[in-house]
This record gives C-alpha cells, sequence and structure tokens, in this order.
C-alpha cells in the first residue's frame, strides 16, 4: 500500500432490493471486490468492507403496487435472498446492512440536514405531472402514453421499451396516470439541487488530473460529464418511498434515491463501528481521515455517481475524504445477449446454488477468468465447463491431488526431509518469487483476471516440475531425491492454499485442511519451508470434479425455454373491431388492378387521382394518399382496391372503388401491393 495510507475502506455498489442478484451483479462488483478485500487482510492491512441493500427508488414501490403489498415487503423478501446468495458465495462483507434502517434513516437526514443549512443546496420550483385521483406527483415511470418515436401506446415517462428511447414524461403523447388512469395535470412542486455547476473546477482539478491512473472507462466517462458541463441535480423526489427530506414543508418529499444511497456506505459503516468497537473504531476514522484509501467497487452504469454527484456531496459536507479510485467494471453479457432481469435472461445465484450445490468456487474462478474489466464480456455455459474441466480439474485440482497421493504413498503422509536442491528446483522457487510479485502487481492495479492467471501459473508450474521429476519412477535407493521432490511439491501445494485464497476462498480452505495448515498469510507465499518435516498431512480428497455435457446442455436449455416464454409479442396495435359473419365478408370485392395514370387533384393537397387497369375496361379511383406518394411513383405498380364500393363523386369527380393501404402508427400510408405479378382484375380473398 502507498506509504500514505493506513487503511483501505472497500465499498461495493448497494443492490436494489427489488430482485435477486445473478451472475453479472457478481462478476461486475462483489467478486472484484472481495478478491481485494481479502487480500489485504491476508496480508495484514486494515480493512472494512461494506455491502448492503439499496432499498429506495420508484422501482420498488412499483413492484410493490403490482404485487399489491407495501415497498418495505418487497425489500424483506429480497433484502434476506441477495444477503444469503452473497453469504454463500464467500462475499466477505464485515457488514451487509441496508437503507431502510432507523440508522441509515437519521444518517441520511442529517447529511442532507448539514448541506442544507451550510447553504450547498438551491431551491427550485418546477412543473410536473399530478394524479388529482391519487393525490399524488407522479415519477417519470408512474406515467405512460404514446412514444412520440414509434407509436408504442405503452411507452414510460422516461423511456419507451419498445424502440429504446429515452424519454421526458412532457415528450409522451397522450399521458396517463399508472396509478389511477386518469389524465395527469401540470403542478407546481419544490425541490433541492446540488449544484454541480458549482463543483465543476474542483472536480476537473481532483479526477482529470489528479486521478489520471483511475481506468480508461472511468476517466473517460468523467472527463466526457465534466466537459458537457455540470448541472444542478435534483436531490428530493416527490414521493412515499425513502428518507423524508428534514426540511419543514417538505412533507410529502422524500430524498432521491441516489442521494440517499451512497449514504448507506456511511450508515454501514457506522452500525458496524457501534456494533464491534473493539474490533472496527471510530467510524469517523474510516471517513474523515487522510490515511484512510476509500475505493469503491461498482459497475459503469454507476460511475457518475461515485465519481462526480456523490464526492460533490462529500466535498459539500466538507469533512470527508473522497475516493482514492473507482474501479468499475463494464458489463458481463450471457450466451452473447445482455443480461435481463425483466426478460428473464439471467442466471440467479440462488439457481446456481441449486444446480451446482457446492461449486462456488467454479462460479468465482469463471466469471474473475471472464471479468468485463476494460470492455463487455461473455459468459457461456461451455467456457464455464471448459474451464472447470481444463484449468481447475487438470491443473489445480490434478496437482495438489498427486502431490498429496505420492506422499501419502511414499512417506505415509507425513512431509518428507528436503535434501540438497537441484539446479531445476532452485529455477522452480526462483520462479514462484517472480509470479508472487506479478499477482500482487495485478491486484494492485484492480486487474483481477491476470492476477488470478498467475495464481493458477504457481498450480501449473507445479504440474510441470512433478512431470519433469517424475518421482514416481525413481528406484527404492533414490529415496532421498524423491523426498526432496515431495518436499517440494508439498510446499507447492501450501502455497497454492495462500495464492488462492482471494480468489477461491473455499477451495483455499480445503487445501488447508488436507496439509493440516491454516495459519497461511500473504507473507509465506513464495516460501519453500511452510510444512515442517514429519508435519502429517490429512487424508487426500479431489478439489473438483468434472462437468459433464448434461449439465451444461441443461442449463443452456433452461435459458432457451424461458427465452421462448418470454419472446411475446407487446401489445401495441389498435383493438379489433367486433366479429362480421363470412357472408359479409365475401360481398366485398376486392381487386388487383394496375395503375395506368396517376395524378394529383387539382386544390386538393391530399388527394390522387388514379386510373386503374381493372382488366374490366378501366376507371378512376379518388385516393388520400398525396402526402405519402409522388405521382411517378404510383404508376406501373399493381394495388388492391375494394371494387364494390358504390361510387361516389368527390371534387366533381366520380370514385369508382377505394386504395387499400396500411397506416403506420404515425398516420402514414403504405399502398397495399401484391407479393407477386399478377394479372387485373384478380380477386383477393
Ligand atoms: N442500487 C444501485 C444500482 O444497483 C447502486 C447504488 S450504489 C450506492 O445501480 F452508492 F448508491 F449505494
Ligand atoms: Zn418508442
Amino acid at each position: 500500500m502507498n506509504k500514505k495510507f493506513k487503511r483501505t475502506l472497500i465499498t461495493s455498489a448497494l443492490p436494489y432490493a427489488n430482485g435477486p442478484v445473478h451472475i453479472g451483479h457478481l462478476a461486475g462488483v462483489y467478486i472484484p471486490a472481495d478478491i481485494y478485500a481479502r487480500y489485504l487482510r491476508l496480508k495484514g492491512e486494515e480493512v472494512l468492507f461494506i455491502g448492503g441493500s439499496d432499498e429506495h427508488g420508484v422501482p420498488i414501490t412499483i413492484a410493490a403496487r403490482k404485487e399489491g403489498v407495501n415497498p418495505q415487503d418487497i425489500v424483506d423478501r429480497y433484502h434476506t435472498i441477495i444477503k444469503d446468495a452473497f453469504e454463500k458465495f464467500g462475499i466477505n462483507f464485515d457488514i451487509y446492512s441496508r437503507t431502510s434502517s432507523e440508522i441509515h434513516h437519521k444518517t441520511a437526514a442529517d447529511f442532507f440536514k448539514t448541506l442544507y443549512e451550510k447553504g450547498e443546496f438551491i431551491e427550485k420550483s418546477s412543473e410536473q405531472y399530478y394524479d388529482t385521483e391519487a393525490r399524488q406527483f407522479l415519477a417519470d415511470r408512474y406515467i405512460t402514453g404514446k412514444c412520440p418515436h414509434c407509436g408504442n401506446e405503452n411507452a414510460y415517462g422516461d423511456q419507451c421499451e419498445n424502440c429504446g428511447t429515452a424519454l421526458s414524461p412532457l415528450e409522451l403523447i397522450e399521458p396517463k396516470s399508472a396509478i389511477s388512469g386518469s389524465i395527469p395535470v401540470m403542478r407546481e412542486t419544490n425541490h433541492w439541487y446540488l449544484p454541480l455547476n458549482k463543483h465543476e473546477d474542483w472536480l476537473r482539478e481532483w479526477i482529470l488530473e489528479g486521478h489520471k491512473e483511475w481506468r480508461a472507462n472511468v476517466y473517460g466517462q468523467c472527463k466526457s460529464w465534466i466537459d458537457m458541463g455540470l448541472q444542478p441535480r435534483a436531490v428530493s423526489r416527490d414521493l412515499d418511498w425513502g428518507v423524508p427530506v428534514p426540511v419543514e414543508g417538505a412533507e410529502g418529499k422524500v430524498l432521491y434515491v441516489w442521494f440517499d444511497a451512497p449514504i448507506g456506505y456511511i450508515s454501514n459503516t457506522i452500525e458496524v463501528c457501534k456494533n464491534f468497537p473493539d474490533k472496527y473504531g471510530d467510524w469517523e476514522m474510516w471517513w474523515k481521515n487522510e490515511d484512510t484509501r476509500l475505493i469503491h467497487f461498482i459497475g459503469k452504469d454507476n460511475i457518475v455517481f461515485h465519481c462526480i454527484v456523490f464526492p460533490a456531496m462529500l466535498k459539500a459536507e466538507g469533512s470527508y475524504i473522497l475516493p482514492d479510485n473507482v474501479p468499475a467494471n463494464e458489463f458481463l453479457n450471457l450466451e452473447g445477449k445482455k443480461i435481463s432481469t425483466s426478460k428473464k435472461w439471467a442466471v440467479w445465484l440462488h439457481e446456481y446454488l441449486e444446480d451446482f450445490p457446492n461449486k462456488q468456487d467454479v462460479l468465482r474462478y469463471v466469471l474473475t477468468a471472464n471479468a468485463p474489466e476494460t470492455k463487455d464480456n461473455d459468459f457461456t455455459w461451455k467456457d464455464f465447463q471448459s474451464r472447470n474441466n481444463n484449468e481447475l480439474v487438470a491443473v489445480l485440482g490434478n496437482f495438489v491431488n498427486r502431490a498429496m497421493v505420492l506422499t501419502h504413498k511414499y512417506f505415509e503422509g507425513k512431509i518428507p526431509q528436503c535434501g540438497e536442491l537441484t539446479d531445476y528446483d532452485q529455477q522452480t522457487i526462483t520462479e514462484f518469487l517472480k509470479v508472487k510479485a506479478d499477482l500482487e502487481g495485478y491486484i494492485s492495479q484492480f486487474r483481477f483476471r491476470d492476477a488470478q492467471k498467475e495464481a493458477m501459473n504457481l498450480a501449473r508450474i507445479g504440474n510441470k516440475y512433478l512431470a519433469d521429476t517424475e518421482p514416481w519412477k525413481l528406484s527404492k535407493n533414490d529415496i532421498e531425491r524423491t523426498a526432496t521432490i515431495l518436499n517440494i511439491a508439498m510446499q507447492i501445494t501450501a502455497n497454492l492454499a495462500i495464492a488462492f485464497e482471494p480468489f477461491l476462498p473455499f477451495t483455499s480452505e480445503k487445501i488447508k485442511n488436507l496439509i493440516n495448515k491454516h495459519d497461511l498469510t500473504w507473507n509465506d507465499l513464495a516460501k519453500f519451508n511452510l510444512l515442517e518435516k514429519n508435519h502429517a498431512l490429512n487424508n487426500s480428497e479431489l478439489l473438483f470434479d468434472k462437468i459433464d455435457d448434461e449439465a451444461i446442455e441443461n442449463q443452456i436449455e433452461k435459458l432457451r425455454k424461458r427465452e421462448k416464454e418470454n419472446d411475446q409479442i407487446t401489445v401495441t396495435a389498435k383493438p379489433v373491431k367486433d366479429n362480421v359473419d363470412f357472408d359479409l365478408f365475401s360481398r366485398i370485392d376486392i381487386r388487383v388492378g394496375k395503375v395506368i395514370n396517376c395524378t394529383k387533384v387539382p386544390k386538393a393537397d391530399k388527394l390522387l387521382q388514379l386510373n386503374i387497369d381493372d382488366g374490366l375496361g378501366g376507371r378512376t379511383i379518388l385516393s388520400g394518399i398525396a402526402g405519402y406518394y409522388q405521382p411517378e411513383e404510383l404508376i406501373g405498380k399493381n394495388v388492391c382496391f375494394i371494387a364494390n364500393l358504390a361510387p361516389r363523386p368527390i371534387r366533381g369527380i366520380i370514385s369508382e372503388g377505394m386504395i387499400l393501404s396500411a397506416e403506420k402508427p404515425d398516420g402514414t400510408l403504405a399502398v397495399i401491393t401484391p407479393s407477386l405479378n399478377v394479372d387485373p382484375g384478380s380477386e383477393v380473398k
């Protein structure tokens, strides 16, 4: 660690408690944070690793409304599921708490009050949609209407899920309240804003000059935000779920979820320090002391909040430290597609645990090997299988097993005497030192994929060592050499328990059980005297087993099945008219005709006059499509028309039928033409 720092405060983004967590969360945030925390602890450094659930925000209130329960019921349910999943995957938080707790409400409210009293906010009024029936202001998500871009009738006030466009509620055509269905009205409301523009100068200096070492994706996003110019951001909302704004006259208003959630890191620190004062000391030491190094682990969608907004809040308060690094990850895809909770395209942690019991480390390994550190990455079940079979089983598991079995076979499970080292032995030991240095270098740069690769290299070196020295081929006369080789192999095994501890904690624990040695720390890595002569090993057991094709196919099948179930076509079209009987339909005579000539109708800007070869001697039809076609475009085309519609005069011209067109959502008409060339006068049935 840099000399400046005495301790490290590690935070991991607080997941929303409105659904279970999946492999994307684990790969993006929690495994990297856990690796880092475990590594520092193993080195004997002072660490505090904070987690917790983010329990406010509009989506939670929507989920509650859908189920007809309270928001608290929703967050209680998912907080438990999430906490449990993290525990089972060995995410070793010092605390996993929640933002609906009393201590958090108080901490967040106090934080707001301090800024309020210091005059760090501006107060502004604006017009927002209000539901007069439900008597409440409507969050963007609570307003639905027609999308101005694609015509989808069920677009939300923040986004159209049909065409993906980001919207503001004001853009919606015919807005409706999702709560009561009534038409919302504009009403004036007051909110507090954090004037980020006031913070722009120091933020620019601090990040763009002071933190050039941040990951390119993080630095780049910050730069583009700052270069675009920062704007005041509302820190309150009209909502009845969240931390009430602690100001008189602010009834019905709560802190915006992105204001209170990062303060959750602080409240959880306060909580854990209060509960275990001897272990963690005073909370302010973690947040207000320049020798604490603060690191935020997050996904890329959280960058602006952790690099710009939260630091501005901390700075405005005045007594807090700022993050030293924010190693944000990109996204993990699943089988080539974006993970989506709503589309059920995900591997949930609780499900994985059911399908692959006691294989947490396999998933941890694969997710780190594929960590989306510099770009989006893909998780595939095939890759999961091959990394398990070809790396964990064939390299790490195989080496440990061979070393254990041979030591049992030749030396009754007791560490044999190490004799004189050959050059090759020496070389192997030297390689360990080099790998240790590389591994440390990578971890300190948050490059966990590369770091884990180095740990695996140690197992590869071990495998090669046994393959090259072939102790099983030595004769009884060479028992001293056999002893030396197996001594070294067992020292390597002990080293693997250390090197893998941050990545594969369950496996590391298993190895420690096998070698009957638990008091190993990072400083022991690359040492070759960890197991003393005659130290007794436990019985050998396999660390990993192969995963067969069937298990993998089942997983892929499960995904495909869910995808099909979810592939419903969304309802965007107008409802169908009342049924008619076939007789009525067959009385309508629809024909194909060829457009012989087409002209604009004078003084009628919507109308075109079409002369049609109908196979019956020709006819004239007027059609309101002048806005969508130039007359020349239609000449020579086959069109469909109703042939027995009673002729009627339009603008002094008799129209003998009606041209059929399809209407696009925006009202544009597209003339219907047959997909093959057919004779004029052909019936359409
Ligand atoms: N709940 C947010 C998300 O899942 C993350 C909150 S991080 C915190 O995107 F800093 F606000 F806690
Ligand atoms: Zn749309």
